[in-house]
């Protein structure tokens, strides 16, 4: 049995820095799959602040594709919004071709040390408004900082007032609130007109019960962590359910072993079996009907033509490598149902 799925989009992805090992190895998994992957920007040492830095990461991870023979890929570029940037970044990175801003709230997660905080991220109208003029869209880390009384688990919550605050004040802006994980963010998104989700497939699966349920697993560990069952349930309806507003983005975030166990930095290495866990999660629903749409949804959002190519997959069992480059892969060791072919 073979299942055909369009060639879609990841529209959230860590490549990591052209100058990482990481870097060479990683691409090919989401470009092989995908027509186009939307590509963060929290590199290290240099995040992607500018047209120009943008520009010099494109040709990097073209020249990687290109390298292995991967044809039919694009690359969807993104900036980091930091205090820094003004109306002229967002027009200069417009220019440059770059479709998206991303805010990373001050230190929420992996390299958002320069990030915005609250405050800050609601003095800088005349960027968003720049950026609603352009039709730059703008994804957000939905994670407000914690304060002494701030308990993380919900940080997301708190971002929520910010999510709205920014989709009132800047109703022709599309916004993205990236890799939701509660409850609370998908009815926000389904309620608020000009913003969108994405979801990632890890969050499809897990809870907070597999990252210190039993022993503590630091290759589950990823920001904004996995919260209770019924926010995971509340996830797999919204992703499943065929909704124009919510779409993949994988999320997929690769950190060495020795780096996760050394420094318990946040992030799941999902690309390289990203398809065969949704296929698994939408057919465990009774929903495989809906996964292209699931894969697909973003386009409009991004301005991207409709996938023509498509992938296969087979229905074959596969063992998931304990690891990859140094990496601990998502469901490393497990058994997956379905294979790309
Ligand atoms: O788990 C995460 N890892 N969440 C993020 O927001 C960043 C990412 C990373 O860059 O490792
Ligand atoms: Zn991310």
């Amino acid at each position: 049995m073979n299942l055909l799925l369009p060639r879609g989009h990841d529209l959230h992805v860590h490549f990591r820095s052209y100058d990482s090992k990481l870097f060479p190895n990683v691409i090919g998994y989401t470009a092989r799959r995908f027509s186009s992957a939307l590509v963060m920007p929290n590199t290290s040492p240099n995040p992607i602040l500018t047209g120009a830095d943008a520009d010099a990461y494109r040709h990097a991870i073209l020249k990687v594709a290109d390298d292995q023979g991967i044809t039919g890929f694009t690359p969807l570029m993104t900036i980091q919004i930091t205090e820094s940037t003004t109306p002229k970044t967002i027009a200069d990175a417009h220019t440059s071709g770059v479709v998206a801003g991303k805010v990373y709230p001050l230190g929420v997660t992996t390299n958002s040390g320069n990030g915005l905080t609250i405050p800050s991220l609601m003095r800088k109208h005349d960027v968003w408004q720049a950026m609603a003029d352009v039709g730059m869209v703008l994804c957000l880390h939905g994670e407000r900082p914690f304060s002494a009384n701030e308990f993380c688990l919900q940080a997301e919550v708190s971002f929520l007032p910010t999510l709205q605050w920014l989709s009132k004040t800047f109703c022709l802006l599309k916004i993205v609130m990236e890799h939701v994980t509660t409850a609370e963010a998908v009815e926000e998104v389904l309620r608020l007109p000009n913003v969108y989700a994405t979801i990632t497939a890890h969050h499809l699966r897990l809870t907070l019960n597999d990252v210190i349920g039993g022993n503590l697993d630091p290759h589950a560990f990823c920001k904004p962590v996995a919260k209770t069952p019924e926010d995971r349930n509340a996830l797999l309806l919204a992703a499943t359910c065929g909704s124009d507003k919510i779409f993949f983005g994988s999320d997929s975030a690769p950190h060495t072993i020795e780096s996760k166990h050394l420094s318990g930095c946040a992030g799941i290495f999902s690309a390289p079996h990203a398809l065969e866990c949704l296929a698994e999660v939408f057919e465990d629903e009774g929903k495989l009907d809906n996964l292209p749409k699931f894969l697909t949804a973003g386009a409009p959002v991004y301005n991207l033509p409709a996938s023509t190519e498509t992938i296969t997959l087979e229905r074959k069992e596969q063992e998931v490598p304990k690891v990859l480059h140094q990496v601990r892969p998502y469901r490393a060791g497990e058994t997956l149902r379905w294979k790309v072919v």
